[in-house]
């Protein structure tokens, strides 16, 4: 097998595409360094005392786990300095982070959830970290929160890396959707999938189905469909997967199609779902929409939100292009 890196696939579609100027390829470089860091870490497991929960909360008032706030400082520490980033925006803190002034300012803004599905770390269950790139407003003098409000649709790059069994990178930056397994005895991200495409058609969902009595009814009404299965008006029969991990979840999706949902339930109104748009809902939209696939919030696609706040949540469809299209076409009937 012709072993292609990053580094030259990233160059290579450069040459092809003209889309990935060299301060953009640093960014990417970076993000994939940094990942495997953390894939070193959450791959030490007990031994590296990296499992438990950190005793803190984050803005969200979620309790935070060790490897949420170590891959966070990975993350924040491995893209402070190399000029390429104006400022950084994660998850896991309250307000945007710019590029310290001792260091030079670049044009672009990142984005990311460092740790996802941290309920799975202490179980030895797949996890990942989610990223999104803008680019900062032209003209912009010191970032601020404001200047991440910028849909979906204008991500230069979006990617994730999942670290299971193996570790991977999945990255888009407008011209498909790219798969690299880490070579562990090497330290090297090698391209294992090129161009991945989500069928269109699938046989299976993803959805925690212990919400199911705060649903609302479009969303009870399709599971309802699927489950009555070969019988029932979708004419087949559908197995269910949950991860929980959006990482591992999407993952799956895009190898062998599939549709995930999180939906908003009737819970908490001023809580319109529980995945948050910047850093989880409009990276992997741009991935799936890459892959062929779709992904909306049960209205319009999510690329097309206008964001308001840096953690706002937003409810999330996506996967094989039919039945993402069904679920939408029902949250109108
Ligand atoms: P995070 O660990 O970054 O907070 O994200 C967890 C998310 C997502 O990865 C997953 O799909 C979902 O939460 C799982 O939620 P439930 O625990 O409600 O199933
Ligand atoms: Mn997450
Ligand atoms: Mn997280």
């Amino acid at each position: 097998m012709k072993r292609i890196s990053l580094t030259q696939h990233l160059i290579e579609q450069q040459r092809l595409h003209n889309s990935i100027p060299s301060e953009l390829r640093l960014l990417i470089e970076v993000v994939g360094r940094a990942c495997k860091t953390i894939s070193h870490a959450v791959g030490k497991g007990a031994l590296g005392e990296v499992l438990g929960s950190a005793e803190s909360e984050n803005v969200q008032g979620e309790v935070q786990k060790k490897l949420d706030i170590i891959s966070n400082e990975i993350l924040l520490e491995a893209n402070e300095w190399g000029g390429h980033l104006a400022a950084m925006a994660s998850e896991e803190m309250e307000s945007i982070h710019p590029i310290p002034n001792r260091y030079p300012q670049g044009e672009y803004l990142l984005l990311f959830d460092p740790l996802d599905g941290s309920s799975n770390i202490d179980v030895n269950v797949s996890i990942g970290t989610i990223f999104s790139v803008l680019k900062a407003p032209e003209g912009m003098a010191a970032p601020t929160e404001q200047d991440f409000m910028q849909a979906g649709r204008r991500q230069v790059a979006a990617g994730y890396a999942v670290y299971g069994p193996q570790t991977m990178l999945v990255l888009t930056t407008g011209n498909g959707v790219h798969c690299f397994t880490l070579d562990r005895e090497m330290g090297a991200w090698v391209l294992t999938q090129a161009d991945m495409q989500i069928p269109a058609e699938t046989k299976e969902f993803s959805i925690n189905a212990s919400n199911m009595r705060h649903w609302f009814p479009p969303v009870t009404r399709y599971v309802d469909e699927m489950l009555e299965g070969c019988t029932g008006p979708l004419k087949k029969d559908f197995n269910m997967r949950w991860v929980a991990s959006m990482v591992a979840d999407v993952h799956r999706i895009l190898s062998r199609g599939g549709i995930f949902m999180y939906p908003a339930d009737s819970r908490d109104l001023s809580m319109p779902g529980k995945l948050r748009l910047m850093y989880e809902a409009n990276p992997m939209a741009m991935i799936v929409e890459q892959a062929g696939g779709a992904a909306t919030d049960g209205k319009q696609s999510i690329l097309d939100i206008t964001p308001h706040k840096l953690h706002q949540r937003v409810p999330v469809f996506l996967g094989s292009k039919s039945e993402v299209e069904r679920i939408t076409r029902y949250h109108t009937e």
